[in-house]
């Protein structure tokens, strides 16, 4: 009797932990202070960290890619809206502890966009893709990178304001979020030959892409906007399975590619510094920096100690990450697995909602001490 009773008891006391940390993640997300910030709207520029359907709404590329069919978007909407998860993003989630309703995509010309528009495009990049052209580097599914979706945000603007005052008025209460973007610039040039030499030499001018578009959004009349860095990129399936190595000690204690990880941290330091200039520049203008990578680091610790799969994707075959970049998934025969809430990689290169709901359960806490909503 003892001895099977305490597996039992064990596996009661985990249940009852994992039921307490969703009661304070969906406390954190929920009823989060962030709605005292009162935003009228939220503005998103991005990739597929958070485009919620502007690349499947793209012809002929965009609208033939996995992300337009199950079994992307199953968790949630059941149905796949154009998100690169199963299902809602950090953005969505970033709405709701706003408590505004979901952005539509820009591309929805049918959408009512009176609480803010989603600009974000999957595959896209900072630097515009003549530029990453011109340095061999090809963009394989959109065109529309930061530029053109700050070309898109303007032809908004003029439409729903008269005047600059006007849209200065307008945009007072609103909050920008400029990127995650730029982990594409370097993703391609990874993965189309460039060496680390070569992507390092790349940051500058990403980072000042990335500068380019927070002066834009200062410029139409953005007084809150938050800069998201990159992830740790090391961690993710499909750069453990295209670099996988037998040298441990290119291995971090989450089993991360540190090379990876120490090229993130890199470029965040550098956006972080470029903030800090721009601060400067506009004292009027509250900029935060969007800590993605410390939120995944916690999302790691997290899930290692409420036992989620923190190496594997859910849908992938083969391999020891269960990713294939030549059957990824959505392509025929490839598995998802049953129990999506209980990984963090979906599909090798982007997360599970759960991932992203833990994720943007700290961001929206740490957004919220810098965003000063209180004057
Ligand atoms: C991007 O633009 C180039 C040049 O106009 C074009 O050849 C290419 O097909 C476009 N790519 C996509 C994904 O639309
Ligand atoms: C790692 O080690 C195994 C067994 O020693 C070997 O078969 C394999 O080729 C090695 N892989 C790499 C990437 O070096
Ligand atoms: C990936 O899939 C292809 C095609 O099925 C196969 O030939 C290859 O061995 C797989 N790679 C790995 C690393 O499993």
């Amino acid at each position: 009797m003892a001895a099977s009773a305490s597996p039992c008891v064990k596996k009661c006391v985990l249940v009852i932990r994992i039921v307490l940390f969703f009661l304070f993640l969906s406390f954190a997300v929920d009823a989060h202070p962030l709605k005292i910030c009162k935003f009228d709207q939220i503005y998103q520029l991005g990739d597929s960290i958070s485009d919620i359907g502007n690349l499947i709404r793209e012809v002929p590329i965009g609208a033939s890619t996995a992300f337009a069919r199950l079994p992307y978007g199953e968790t949630f909407f059941k149905n796949p809206t154009g998100r690169c998860s199963d299902g809602l993003l950090m953005i969505d989630y970033i709405a709701m502890a706003a408590g505004l309703p979901l952005l539509p995509p820009y591309k929805d010309i049918e959408a009512d966009f009176s609480f803010g528009v989603n600009f974000a495009v999957a595959g896209s990049t900072a630097l515009p893709t003549e530029v990453l052209s011109a340095k061999h580097i090809f963009s394989p599914v959109t065109n529309s990178s930061l530029n053109v979706q700050l070309d898109w945000m303007s032809t908004h603007f003029n439409s729903i304001c008269r005047d600059h005052r006007e849209c200065v008025q307008k945009l007072r209460s609103a909050l920008f979020m400029v990127g995650e973007v730029g982990g594409n610039d370097y993703n391609y040039a990874i993965f189309q030959g460039k060496t680390m030499e070569e992507l390092t030499s790349m940051v500058p001018e990403v980072v000042n892409a990335i500068v380019d578009g927070v002066r834009k959004a200062t410029s139409f009349g953005a007084t809150r906007i938050v800069v998201p860095g990159n992830f740790p990129i090391g961690c993710l399936p499909i750069y453990k399975t295209a670099l996988q190595t037998n040298i441990s000690k290119a291995y971090d204690e989450n089993q991360c590619l540190k090379q990876l990880n120490d090229f993130a941290k890199y470029h965040n330091a550098q956006l972080q510094q470029a903030i800090h200039k721009l601060k400067q520049e506009s004292p009027n203008v509250v900029i935060v920096y969007g800590d993605y990578y410390n939120a995944y680091q916690f999302l790691l610790k997290f899930s290692k100690s409420y036992g989620f799969d923190t190496q594997r994707a859910c849908c992938g075959i083969g391999g020891k990450y269960n990713f294939n970049m030549t059957r990824m998934c959505g392509a025929p025969d490839v598995a998802v697995c049953e129990d999506p809430h209980r990984y963090i990689s979906w599909d090798g290169v982007h997360l599970t909602q759960e991932g992203y709901k833990i994720m943007a359960g700290w961001l929206v806490h740490d957004m919220f001490n810098k965003l000063l909503c209180h004057f």
